[in-house]
């Protein structure tokens, strides 16, 4: 069984002209425990509202969705409020600290809706997530005051602090440069594997995408398994691989992805 399984998930709004928008088509994916998987696609494909949905923020329109083998439709919405708080750990692009709280204050606030003794050793355990995230000697320090590093490491004690079986990561590194974000990306590889959480990370950074054990590329509401790796680079809005042959450049779409055309290559798009 499965930590979190989607099946032929949809998800559609109501536009306020009586149009329907369907954001996701039929998503299959199941993530097991201690697993990182990956997520990419292009703006407006339905990455978040898919996040949203694993998290509990969100419910599918139709299609069912597992939680370790129980249909969250069979839990009453204080269970799903309560199991997004105990089981999903957050992060977010724009880290959301809040301001004018401490460093310490800011990963505390997630204990003050827990029981018994992670309520009462609150203190205890936002600090000790904040040393192990590197910033020990940063706990009394405000977010304004800390870099965009530092601030995405106070996010993620603050994720990580109750200890999820799942972290959803919505472009963790999109305001970090490529160095700051590929040590925010290990930091989130170890926790996760030191507590064998899973991890799934949304992200158009394929470096980032290429560390996961498996990923996704999600196309108008679609979910396709790709493989990446660290030559990967978006065509387009299809990722792709160069390989150097003999100093001759070769352009393979990578399989799982949808075929690329003349205009892909190009980069134009309908
Ligand atoms: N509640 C809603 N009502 C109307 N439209 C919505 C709603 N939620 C999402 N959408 C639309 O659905 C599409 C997918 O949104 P979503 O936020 O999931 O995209 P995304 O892949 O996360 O994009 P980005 O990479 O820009 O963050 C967008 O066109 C968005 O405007
Ligand atoms: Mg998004």
């Amino acid at each position: 069984m499965s930590l979190l399984e989607l099946t032929d998930v949809t998800r559609s709004v109501v536009l306020p002209d009586d149009r329907v928008l369907h954001i996701l088509r039929g998503v299959t994916v199941a993530v097991d425990a201690g697993e990182h998987v990956a997520i990419v696609g292009r703006s407006g494909t339905g990455k978040s509202t898919l996040l949203n949905i694993l998290g509990l923020l969100d419910a599918p329109t139709t299609g069912e969705y597992l939680l370790e083998g129980v249909p969250i439709q069979r839990l009453s919405s204080r269970t799903r409020t309560v199991r997004r708080g105990r089981d999903f750990g957050f992060v977010f692009q724009q880290f959301n600290l809040l301001p004018g709280r401490t460093a310490l204050e800011n990963v505390t606030a997630p204990l003050l809706y827990a029981r018994g003794k992670q309520f009462w050793a609150r203190t205890r355990l936002a600090a000790e997530m904040l040393d192990r995230v590197g910033l020990g000697d940063r706990l009394e320090t405000m977010p304004e005051k800390l870099s965009g590093g530092e601030q995405q490491r106070v996010a993620i004690a603050r994720a990580l602090v109750r200890g999820p079986r799942v972290i959803l990561a919505d472009e963790p590194t999109g305001a970090l440069d490529v160095e700051t974000g590929g040590e925010v990306m290990d930091l989130l590889d170890d926790i996760a594997s030191q507590t064998g959480a899973a991890l799934v990370t949304i992200t158009h950074d394929l470096a980032v995408a290429a560390r996961a054990e498996r990923q996704y590329r999600l196309a108008e509401g679609v979910l396709v398994p790709i493989t990446l790796d660290t030559g990967s680079h978006w065509v387009g809005d299809v990722p792709t691989q160069v390989a150097d042959r003999g100093g001759a450049i070769e352009r393979r779409v990578l399989p799982g992805t949808p075929t690329s055309t003349d205009d892909d290559v190009q980069g134009v798009h309908a």
